[in-house]
């Protein structure tokens, strides 16, 4: 009987995607290029709009928040909302649409992308290498040296962490904001649509492993002597750390509809049902 050679190294046969893995392995890492793809295509053609990204009381999180306005712009949020009030910079390029999106999305950006499960994720489905557990990633040729060499700019994530954080108490206020039109208070469906985005943007954000970490992680015993604030929010980030996958993609694909929603009602293509009536 024929033997397959095994990789000394895996464990795996040799030769690209070869291996002995009878399940469907590759369903997670084709998933996974189709979903990011996806989400990178919509949110690159919402941040060209610049319009459309206000539906009163709903503030599009894709850019929250407004660092500057172009009140001309069709569907563009109300004066009170812009951090700075002045004319739109004179510096910015004519080619480039007015969107107040580009002031703020590189930050989310790239906190998602140096995400250490995101970095598994396209690691696998987009260099295979390797595509799954025990699924060989073929001759690449080179040595695997981890993340060194041009990879190290992965380490930002530890900062841009900071403003990962920021971001959800500034898209938690748009979500309470979103219970008052013209002062009134009220609920709208965009208000249930908007919570829920905090709420999942909370829950992939404060599980993060980098402030898991920062609030207890890197102490040697953590159990030991009484408990501490640093010890309750160590066990809260691991309780949300668990299911960093699942909160990744719930609020990458909630963040992505948001938009959306908020979008359609901007272009009354859909009606909001809410409390106020309008
Ligand atoms: S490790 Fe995923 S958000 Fe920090």
């Amino acid at each position: 009987m024929a033997t397959r050679q095994l990789s000394t190294l895996g464990g795996h046969p040799e030769g690209f995607a070869a291996t002995m893995r009878a399940d469907r392995w590759w369903v997670a890492p084709a998933s996974t290029v189709f979903g990011l793809l996806a989400f990178a295509v919509y949110v690159t053609w919402a941040a060209f709009q610049g319009e459309h990204y206000y539906a009163s009381p709903y503030l599009s999180p894709l850019y929250s928040p407004v660092i500057y306005l172009d009140p001309s712009a069709a569907g563009a949020a109300p004066l009170w909302h812009v951090w700075f009030k002045g004319p739109w910079p004179a510096w910015w390029p004519d080619w480039l649409p007015r969107s107040p999106a580009f002031f703020i999305l590189v930050f989310p950006g790239v906190f998602r992308f140096t995400c250490y499960y995101y970095r598994k994720a396209y690691y696998r489905s987009f260099t295979a290498s390797p595509p799954a557990c025990a699924v060989s990633p073929g001759a690449t040729g080179r040595a695997y040296r981890g993340e060194t060499a041009w990879l190290i700019f992965q380490n930002l994530h530890r900062y841009t962490m900071y403003f990962a954080v920021a971001f959800i108490f500034i898209l938690t206020f748009d979500a309470l904001a979103a219970f008052f039109h013209d002062g009134r208070f009220g609920i709208g469906v965009g208000t249930v649509v908007l919570l829920l985005n905090a709420v999942l943007l909370g829950a992939y954000t404060f599980g993060c492993h980098s402030l898991r970490h920062l609030v207890g992680g890197h102490d040697d015993c953590m159990s030991c002597g009484k408990a501490t604030l640093r010890l309750k929010l160590w066990r809260g980030s691991s309780a949300l750390n668990v299911n960093h996958m699942k909160f990744a993609w719930a609020s990458l694909i909630w963040v992505g509809l948001t938009d959306l929603y908020v979008r359609l009602v901007s272009m009354g293509v859909i009606h909001d049902l809410n409390t106020w009536g309008h």
